[in-house]
């Protein structure tokens, strides 16, 4: 069979979600397509329809629909039915089944590339507590994981976080100054604010005059693939895993969940970098 995939978004023409399923298409020997449906809050039911007139298996969801689409979804896992948001959907015999890989798609990636680092002993600190944090939060509590703790500007969103916890999980919410003051507590510090994306590329989160050279510094903002705080982190000695890798496995997962093949993709990372450059 030739499956049917797609994206809908607003504005996604520099989506690399195409190249992306198509290179997985191609490795794993399947048959189909990975289509853009753009269209803008006006024509959202439209490209819905769209949708369903082509019979799609499968499609992401990314901004600005990622909360508005569960309005068109029959089902919701726990992991989107908890954050409230959807970026990967599933036509089940035309049921509509709602996920969000995010989460699961970043842990992949971590795991991958350090993989004795996750256990009972790690410390993270996530930086930033929007929709990519939420995910980010929830897929480390299921790590079980000593601590996360929560760095945001705005407080009020960073507690948001909490009600994401099904058991104590050990999290305490900072400012990003007292953040900066305690980095040498942390195994892994996760960078998921928008701070340092392209064209702002100065722009650094927080200092890193307290980071531990063993701490693994990651950000999840892929363009620039290297942003001013992992170069800082590198210089500073420390270890530090890109966005690009989260783009992938999040891929990665969404392709699984369509398809049922369960590939693997470590030799794409090099080539998805070296396609974010434009090379
Ligand atoms: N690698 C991947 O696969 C992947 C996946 C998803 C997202 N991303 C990237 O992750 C970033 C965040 O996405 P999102 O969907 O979570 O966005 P979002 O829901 O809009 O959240 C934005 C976050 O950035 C913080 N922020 C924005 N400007 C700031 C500033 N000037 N100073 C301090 N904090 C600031 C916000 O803090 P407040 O709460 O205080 O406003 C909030 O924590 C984007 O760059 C996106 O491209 C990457």
């Amino acid at each position: 069979m030739a499956y049917k995939l797609g994206l809908i978004g607003h504005p996604i023409e520099h989506s690399l979600s195409p190249w992306i399923h198509q290179q997985f298409m191609d490795v794993a020997n399947i048959d189909g397509e990975y289509k853009l449906y753009e269209g803008d809050h006006a024509k959202l039911p439209e490209v819905i329809q769209q949708l369903r007139d082509h019979r799609i298996d499968g499609f992401n969801v990314t901004v600005p629909y990622k909360q508005v689409i569960i309005d068109y979804i029959d089902e919701l896992d726990p992991a989107a039915k908890a954050l409230g948001a959807v970026n990967t959907v599933v036509n089940q015999n035309g049921t509509w089944k709602g996920y969000s890989t995010d989460g699961e798609g970043y842990v992949r990636s971590m795991k991958e590339q350090f993989p004795s680092l996750l256990n009972e002993a790690s410390s993270v600190l996530i930086l930033g507590a929007g929709g990519a944090a939420r995910g980010i939060y929830r897929a480390f509590i299921q790590q079980n994981v000593k601590r996360i703790d929560i760095a945001n500007r705005s407080e009020q969103r960073a507690n948001g976080l909490l009600e994401l916890r099904q058991d104590p999980t050990v999290s305490t919410v900072l400012t990003l100054q007292q953040a900066e003051s305690q980095l040498n507590e942390y195994d892994l510090i996760i960078q998921t604010t928008s701070v340092g994306m392209k064209p702002n590329t100065d722009e650094q989160i927080i200092r890193l005059d307290h980071l531990h050279p063993d701490t693994i510094v990651s950000d999840i903002v892929y363009q620039p693939i290297t942003t001013a705080l992992l170069k800082d982190a590198k210089q500073r000695g420390a270890k530090i895993h890109h966005g690009h890798a989260m783009l992938l496995y999040q891929a990665q997962l969404a392709f699984e969940k369509w398809t049922g093949t369960n590939l693997d993709v470590g030799h794409l990372v090099d080539e998805l970098e070296r396609k974010l450059r434009g090379e």
